[in-house]
């Protein structure tokens, strides 16, 4: 068997194939996990990255669901990423299908670490939105001081899932001496676009993004985006395993557009699709959440025409971070997508 493997959860997803290729690409040793090692869909991207010599990569199934799959993936391995987790905003049922993903998944591999003598080292990725508080003032600027605890199943489930997940790891490693404790970072990207390598990759953070290409709506909402590039989150990751602080809570992120700036941005790069980028009036866009399958009201309320920065600094002090900058990020992405003719691809 290899040694010193990198295990990362959920590699099949958009955050954890970039893990995985900034990690091969270094010749280190992937352990990649994915739930279903027989679909393409989650298995081709990753049997397709380039592999610098020295490097290897074994795919392995294991689901945060089943203790013993856990257990299996993370024996014999070195350092641990954990990206895995449910990542969506709404569901007719929030604690199974966002929270408990993210809480007995993240119990499962906290045990799984303690279970095996090998692990030095857990980085976790949160979220923004385990810091992000439901409700905040305009324009205010948060640091990694700040916790969403406010979040419940009704009003913020993802906040809820990201939240108990961090405290989780955060529990578990303060409990634990100074001695015989694994070393623990998180990190908190905001919403990530960048090259997707896959189709599942449009539907969580750049359903945005294909909501305009898509032409789903006429109009886009006044609403800001926070951006962060997924090769840098990736690079955050893969940085934080052997630099910053143990216990470090690192924001990764790297500016803002509004959503009519980043459908600007996309006709100028393809003047031929027709895209839409009137932006709806604030009350409009509030009745239309009423009918919007993917958004709810309350959603709307706290998100549309409001603004939210974040210090990222001690991403770039402590781990080295250089930004992308937004629009290259929102081209990389809608590049990608074009080159693969993926607009009209629809998921489950
Ligand atoms: N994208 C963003 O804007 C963003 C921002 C901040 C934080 N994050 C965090 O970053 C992480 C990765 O997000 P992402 O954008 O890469 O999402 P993604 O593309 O949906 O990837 C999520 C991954 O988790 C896996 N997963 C879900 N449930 C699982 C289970 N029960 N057992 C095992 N694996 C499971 C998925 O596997 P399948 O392929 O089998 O579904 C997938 O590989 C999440 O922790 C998310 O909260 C994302």
């Amino acid at each position: 068997m290899a040694s010193n493997i990198v295990v990362v959860t959920g590699a099949s997803g958009y955050i954890g194939c970039h893990i995985v290729s900034n990690l091969l690409s270094r010749g280190r040793h992937v352990r990649a996990t994915v739930r279903d090692s027989s679909d393409p869909d989650r298995v081709a991207h990753l049997e397709a990255l380039e592999i610098r010599q020295g490097g290897s990569l074994e795919i392995v199934e294991m689901d945060l669901f089943d203790g013993d799959s856990v257990n299996k993936a993370i024996a014999g391995a070195e350092e641990v990423i954990h990206t895995a987790a449910a990542v969506m905003i709404m569901s007719s049922n929030p604690q199974l299908k966002i929270v408990d993903p993210s809480v007995i998944g993240t119990q499962n591999i906290v045990a799984a670490i303690d279970n095996s003598d090998t692990v030095r080292c857990l980085i976790h990725t949160s979220s923004t939105a385990a810091i992000r508080p439901t409700k905040w003032k305009n324009g205010t600027t948060l640091t990694s001081e700040t916790w969403a605890d406010d979040a419940t199943l009704e009003n913020n489930p993802y906040g809820l899932a990201k939240v108990s997940s961090e405290r989780i790891v955060r529990n578990w490693h303060s409990q634990k001496s100074v001695e015989s404790r694994k070393r623990l970072v998180t990190i908190h990207p905001c919403m990530v676009f960048g090259p997707p390598m896959s189709t599942r990759h449009l539907r969580g953070s750049l359903a945005l993004m294909m909501s305009v290409l898509r032409r789903e709506m006429p109009v886009v909402l006044p609403m800001q985006i926070n951006v962060v590039d997924v090769r840098d989150v990736a690079e955050a990751h893969v940085k934080a395993l052997t630099e910053g602080e143990d216990g470090g809570r690192y924001l990764v992120t790297a500016g803002d557009v509004s959503m009519k700036e980043m459908a600007k941005l996309l006709i100028s790069q393809y003047p031929d699709m027709n895209l839409p980028s009137f932006e709806l009036p604030y009350s409009l866009a509030l009745i239309a959440a009423i009918f919007h399958p993917k958004i709810s009201v309350s959603w709307a309320r706290n998100h549309l025409k409001k603004k939210i920065f974040w210090d990222s600094t001690p991403a770039v002090n402590d781990l080295g971070m250089d930004w992308i900058l937004p629009p290259d990020s929102i081209l990389a992405a809608a590049d990608r997508v074009i080159e693969n003719d993926w607009v009209k691809t629809l998921n489950d």
